[in-house]
Parts: C-alpha cells; sequence; structure tokens
C-alpha cells in the first residue's frame, strides 16, 4: 500500500508523482468536475427524485473533489429521507496532510470537506466507512480499482459512475475490459456514466459492455467528453421491505439489529430472557480501539471497517447521555511479541495514522501505542439507549429454537451463549471485572495491558479473566479478583491499587475462528447476530448493518470478501 506521491504546482495544484498528471486543474477544476459528472450523469433531477438510497461509484479518488461536490448538492436538493452511498476507489490515497491541502483550494465546499478529513481512514488497504452526515456515507476502497469492483456487490445496483482516473494515455492499466465488465455487473436499466475522456479505447470498450455512448462537447477547452447508460440493464429492484420481525436476546447485539431495523421502519418485538444486558453486555466497562495485526489481514479489514461504523453510532451514544469516552486509549507494550507485531505494521504501512508511539504513558516501565480514536463505553447502559425507540417492543421470555411463543415473523437469534439453531458453534469463556475504589490519577486514560483497565465515575474497573467454564458459573471468585489486580500491578507496578469492591461474571459467546456468524437464512425465516466473542462493542453495528440489508430493510454495499469471514455457512 503506497500513498500518492504528490508535486505541488504553483497556486496550490497537486500533481501525481506516478502518473504525472494533475488531480484537478485550478482554474475551473470545480466548474469541470460539475461539468462532466454531475451534469452529466443527470444528477440535478435525479437528487430531487431520489427514493431510499442512492449509489454513485467513482474510479480514483483522489483528493475527493467530486465526492464533495457531490455531497453539496446531495444536501441541498435530496429528500430528507433518501440517503447517499458514494463508493469510490484508490490505489494511491492521499495522506491526511495532503488532503488537507488541497482542500484548501476550495473554500467553498470547506463544510463537507471538514467532514471527510475528520474521518479520513488509516492507510491500510480494504474497504472503509467515512460518515459524512446522516444522509451522506463515503464507502472507500483503497486497493487497485479492478480488485474493489470484483468484491462489491449493491443491492438494486450503482445508479451512476462517475469514471475518473488519469487519461487512458498516461494510466492505460486501469481503462480496460475488466473495469466495463464490472461497472456492468453492478448496473440497471437506468444507470449511467460519464467521464472526462472521448478516448476510443473506452468508448469501444463501455460499448462492448453493452452501455449506450454519447459523445458531447467537453470543458473548456477540451472538444468532446463521453456519458451515456447501460442499454443492456435490467429494472432496478425495488426493495422489498418485511414489515416486522422478532429479535431472540437484548444484548448489545439483539439491541443494535433492533435499532438498525426500527430505524428503517420496521416494527421490533425484542425477546428477553431475563432482563437487557443480563448477558455479557451487562459488563460495567468495555474498550474499543484498532485491532493491529502484522499481516492485516481480512479479518483485520473486517474488525476495522467493523469499527469504523461502529464509532460514529457510539459518539451519538455518548451525546446521547450513555457513559463512556472516546477520546484517546493506551496500549502497553507489554510483551516483545506485542512490540513487534506494531513495528512490523508501521513498516508495512508507514502512512496508516492508527496510533503513535507512547513513552510510558503510566506508573509503568512500558512504552505504549496510542489510539486517538479508542476508548470505552458502559454497554448496559448502550443496551438501553439503543432499545429506546417507538418502534421496539420489549417482551420479556424466553424463546426456543422451535420458536414456541414466537410469532411467525422472521427471527434473529442475538442469544449470545444461550439457545439458539447454532448453539453448537459457540464456545463460552467466562470473564470476570473487579471494580476498585478510588480514582488513581495516574491512570486519566483507559488502558489495555494483558487485560484492561478504565477509570469511572464508579472507581477503576479492571480486568478480565479467560476461562472455559460450565455455564452456570457466574459468582465472581477471589481467585479472579487477584488475577485481575495482577494484571493491573504488572503492568503498572507503582500504581497504588484501590480496594477490591466487586465483581461481575459473564460469558463472552466466542466462535473457533475469533469472527462472529452473521447472516439470514431466509428458507427457515431466520438470522443470525452471533459469536460477539471479546469484541462486540466493535462488531456488533457492521452485525446489524450486514442484516438489515440482507433482510431487504435498507440498501448499503456488501463487500463480498470481507463478509465472508464472518458468514453462517461456515458453522
Ligand atoms: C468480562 C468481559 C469483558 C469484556 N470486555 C470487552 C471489551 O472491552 N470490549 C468489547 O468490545 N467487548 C468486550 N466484551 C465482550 C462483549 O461484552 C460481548 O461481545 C457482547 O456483550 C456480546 O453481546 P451479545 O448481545 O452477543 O451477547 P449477550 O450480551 O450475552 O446477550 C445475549 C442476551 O440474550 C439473552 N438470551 C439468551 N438466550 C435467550 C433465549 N433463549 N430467549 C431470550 N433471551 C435469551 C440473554 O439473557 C442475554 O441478555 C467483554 C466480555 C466480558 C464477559
Ligand atoms: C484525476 S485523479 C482523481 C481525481 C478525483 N476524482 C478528485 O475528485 O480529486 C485520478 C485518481 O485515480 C487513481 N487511480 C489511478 N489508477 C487507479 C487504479 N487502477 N485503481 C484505483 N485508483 C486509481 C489515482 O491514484 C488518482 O488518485
Amino acid at each position: 500500500m503506497q500513498a500518492a506521491r504528490i508535486q505541488w504546482r504553483e497556486g496550490g495544484t497537486p500533481e501525481s508523482d506516478a502518473f504525472g498528471d494533475v488531480y484537478f486543474s485550478r482554474d475551473g477544476g470545480l466548474a469541470e468536475s460539475e461539468y462532466v459528472f454531475f451534469k452529466h450523469n443527470g444528477l440535478p433531477a435525479r437528487f430531487a427524485q431520489a427514493q431510499d438510497a442512492f449509489f454513485i461509484a467513482e474510479t480514483g479518488f483522489g483528493t475527493g473533489l467530486n465526492a464533495l461536490l457531490t455531497f453539496e448538492h446531495w444536501q441541498r436538493t435530496a429528500p430528507p429521507h433518501a440517503v447517499l452511498h458514494f463508493i469510490s476507489f484508490e490505489k494511491f490515497p492521499l495522506r491526511r496532510a495532503d488532503l488537507i491541502r488541497a482542500h484548501a483550494a476550495w473554500p467553498e465546499l470547506a463544510v463537507m470537506a471538514q467532514q471527510l478529513q475528520a474521518g479520513y481512514p488509516p492507510l491500510t488497504p480494504g474497504w472503509h466507512h467515512v460518515p459524512i452526515a446522516d444522509n451522506i456515507l463515503l464507502w472507500l476502497w483503497f486497493g487497485d480499482v479492478h480488485e474493489g469492483l470484483a468484491d462489491l456487490e449493491v443491492p438494486g445496483g450503482v445508479d451512476a459512475w462517475y469514471l475518473d482516473g488519469f487519461a487512458p494515455s498516461k494510466n492505460p492499466d486501469m481503462w480496460t475490459a475488466p473495469l466495463y465488465e464490472q461497472m456492468a455487473r453492478l448496473s440497471h436499466a437506468e444507470t449511467t456514466f460519464a467521464t472526462f475522456t472521448a478516448a476510443g479505447v473506452v468508448r469501444r470498450g463501455l460499448e462492448a459492455a453493452g452501455f449506450a455512448v454519447d459523445k458531447v462537447p467537453g470543458f473548456g477547452r477540451k472538444r468532446e467528453m463521453i456519458c451515456g447508460h447501460f442499454a443492456a440493464g435490467a429494472p432496478r429492484q425495488r426493495l422489498q421491505k418485511p414489515e416486522q420481525v422478532q429479535v431472540v436476546g437484548a444484548g448489545l447485539a439483539g439491541a443494535a439489529a433492533a435499532r438498525v431495523l426500527a430505524d428503517a421502519g420496521m416494527a421490533v418485538t425484542v425477546y428477553e430472557a431475563e432482563s437487557p444486558g443480563a448477558g455479557a453486555s451487562g459488563n460495567w466497562a468495555g474498550v474499543l480501539h484498532p485491532l493491529v495485526t502484522a499481516d492485516w489481514s481480512l479479518r483485520s479489514q473486517w474488525y476495522q471497517l467493523a469499527l469504523e461504523q461502529a464509532l460514529p453510532r457510539w459518539r451519538d451514544a455518548i451525546a446521547a447521555g450513555v457513559a463512556g469516552r472516546l477520546s484517546g486509549l493506551d496500549q502497553l507494550l507489554v510483551t516483545p511479541a506485542w512490540q513487534v507485531r506494531f513495528e512490523k505494521f508501521a513498516h508495512r504501512f508507514p502512512d496508516h495514522d492508527l496510533f503513535h508511539v507512547v513513552e510510558k504513558p503510566c506508573k509503568t516501565a512500558f512504552n505504549a501505542v496510542h489510539y486517538p480514536q479508542g476508548g470505552w463505553l458502559s454497554p448496559p447502559k448502550l443496551v438501553q439507549h439503543l432499545l429506546d425507540h417507538p418502534r421496539i417492543e420489549m417482551k420479556r421470555q424466553k424463546a426456543d429454537v422451535h420458536s414456541r411463543g414466537l410469532d411467525k415473523a422472521m427471527t434473529i437469534w442475538a442469544t449470545g451463549v444461550g439457545e439458539s439453531p447454532l448453539r453448537s458453534a459457540i464456545r463460552p469463556v467466562k470473564g470476570q471485572v473487579s471494580r476498585l475504589s478510588g480514582s488513581m490519577p495516574a491512570l486519566h486514560e483507559p488502558l489495555v495491558h494483558q487485560g484492561y483497565s478504565v477509570p469511572t465515575t464508579m472507581g477503576l474497573i479492571t480486568g478480565a479473566t479467560f476461562e472455559k467454564t460450565a455455564l452456570d458459573q457466574t459468582i465472581p471468585t477471589r481467585e479472579g479478583h487477584a488475577h485481575n489486580r495482577q494484571l493491573l500491578a504488572q503492568a503498572c507496578p507503582e500504581l497504588e491499587l484501590g480496594d477490591t469492591l466487586e465483581g461481575r461474571v459473564s460469558l463472552r459467546p466466542t466462535t473457533r475462528d475469533h469472527m462472529p456468524i452473521i447472516g439470514v437464512d431466509a428458507a427457515r425465516q431466520q438470522a443470525f447476530s452471533l459469536g460477539h466473542g471479546a469484541r462486540g462493542l466493535i462488531s456488533v453495528w457492521y452485525a446489524a448493518h450486514q442484516l438489515a440489508t440482507q433482510l431487504g430493510a435498507c440498501r448499503r454495499p456488501c463487500f463480498i470478501r470481507i463478509e465472508h469471514q464472518s458468514r453462517i455457512s461456515r458453522v
């Protein structure tokens, strides 16, 4: 993964070193973008009539100028209930500093530019999510566009294509048949495209893939450009939204699923055997931060994409009064293996922006990595907050796999270690946390070591044990407390620990491969959000959105190889 190397021309125009071409022209770049991509996809009229979701896909994100311009228009002209999904592909992403410098040329787009800069993802390969506004979601693929397109599904299809990317003469590898074939696979009968070039090789490629191509006058001094629509397309599929659904289990997984479906307009009944947050999600404080691995496998990419989707939702929850803070977290490098892992990662992705190394952050002998976006949250408060919705009805009732006591609607199983048709794939792992007295001024941010410690208004929550156990062993033990105190004492030997006040035990619903189990079995009217293991705070939103998309409650892009990692058919 290589960041773009930019030469700044006079007047602040960025030029790509690798391609020897400018990203946009300073004179009239904005007007050109508007003329070529916006106008020639017919978007002024189409935005005003947008239904539930509108999908634009772009080759070559670059500085994001086309995206920002499109966001501005969408905010002004689209109906408020409709959501814009802007999907863009970039092989050489700009570093954040270059992005900010490029945006300085467009003060008229400053509001949207700030949103993009704030959510601009780490420069790691794979899919990323950038929330721009409630009704504007940006999906970025960092890698070659051909690979990214092959990995993409769009329910209902892409509505408009922006074919950017440097000129075919300077970038022949991009403008090849597989690009047009993937476009055809992802298009419907009303799909349009527009591009600044009129090169014969592009026109012929698009025509061969089934697009009707028109030559029209180009922008400014450019003689011609091309645009058109997908003549070979099938009609766009409409959403077939189920009206109601039932969720079994009111932990983080069930509450997030219920919330997404209720927000999409469905009536949701949640069945809970005990009380909301009675299981693992009753844990007083949990932490979340990026999961850095040296190989940055598809699983790492899954969790990164999940985290990027979870963070904005959790920030909203904190703003609504849920206990927690997402303003930074340190992970102590307590073992040589951890140190090596972070070094390898940083060597491989030098522009990653995920963490930086800090020296001995509290009373400790260890250095740490600091995650600026990490933090902690109170899971039981989150559960309460998510379930508080006029379309969610709670029923205190135990459900069984024969659906006795349940209505006939689609059932989502989010039962943690409890009963479900896929229970045999779940391995309960007991976890005990301890609550210590005192505020410990040396610990002002959550700390991850061999366990984790979170300063809260209730005192210090510290833990946790990991024990394979029988399901009924949920009483805190003295050994558990001693273990938790020892983890923290080893990490920060000079820290004076308060008294142990109490403990809480619950069971993590883990799986053999440490990935959650997510998906819909339409034939049996069942869906699953299970196996969130020790990372539910990261994974439950992505799970909820995958289910909502598969159930037809909303339309979001799907990422084939990533979502394959959490498919239900593997268990
Ligand atoms: C000690 C500890 C520390 C943790 N720390 C972190 C952390 O720092 N960060 C992080 O991201 N994650 C952490 N986790 C993991 C996280 O808590 C879980 O991933 C998450 O809570 C799982 O949520 P869930 O909804 O899948 O399961 P649960 O919260 O267990 O919810 C399942 C619910 O289903 C109900 N139920 C079960 N069977 C039935 C039935 N038949 N009918 C009706 N209801 C039923 C249960 O009563 C329960 O309320 C921790 C877990 C533990 C135990
Ligand atoms: C002209 S710039 C795009 C300008 C951009 N749309 C904007 O609004 O700023 C072209 C971009 O395409 C990217 N690109 C070129 N070939 C690519 C490929 N094969 N896959 C993904 N991105 C590619 C380049 O790195 C560059 O950022």
